[in-house]
């Protein structure tokens, strides 16, 4: 069986929902699925989350997940101005995605450089060795909304495994 694994940081919830909302539809589809919530004992205000987000900053990881036993890595981070968070970065970084398929996944706010986060999580995998195998946005506030998309999505991905 395909092993999976959703590895996500959520500071006010969001992300956490978003990932569990994938683990069920995982799950549903028959599918040996984890879910990891990545911690860390940051705990900056806005401004600062902000600042590191652009500098690129690296925290440390509390607990880091073993993504070796999964073939396929779901990877959620919330959007921090315009870029993804600094745990999430530290994660990818720390990691190696050879021979595996990485499914990242956002949630936002306003919108505003959404685009430019997903694009450089992309970046960040590949250059980790990951393969890319699909990649969702959703607003934060709009996760039950959007459950047909994210369902679409991610059949879209699997149908390609
Ligand atoms: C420090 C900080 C910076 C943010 N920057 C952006 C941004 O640039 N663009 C955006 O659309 N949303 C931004 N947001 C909103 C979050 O991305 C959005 O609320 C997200 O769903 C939060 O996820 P979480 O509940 O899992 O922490 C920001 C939120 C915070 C706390």
């Amino acid at each position: 069986m395909r092993k999976v694994i959703i590895i996500y940081f959520s500071q006010t919830g969001n992300t956490k929902k978003l990932s569990t909302k994938i683990y069920e539809i995982l799950k549903e589809k028959g599918l040996e699925v984890s879910l990891f919530e990545l911690e860390s004992k940051e705990r900056r205000n806005f401004f600062r989350n902000c600042i590191d987000a652009i500098k690129g900053k690296i925290y440390y990881i509390e607990k880091m997940p073993s993504i070796e036993n999964y073939e396929i890595v779901f990877i959620g981070s919330p959007v921090w101005a315009g870029k993804i968070t600094p745990l999430v970065r530290s994660l990818i970084k720390e990691s190696n995605f050879q021979n595996k398929k990485v499914f990242p996944f956002i949630t936002y706010g306003s919108g505003l450089g959404r685009i430019r986060a997903l694009k450089e999580f992309e970046k960040l995998i590949i250059e980790k060795g990951g393969e890319i195998i699909g990649e969702l946005d959703v607003k934060g506030k709009k996760i039950d909304e959007n459950l047909p998309k994210i369902k679409e999505e991610i059949e879209k991905c699997l149908k390609k495994l």
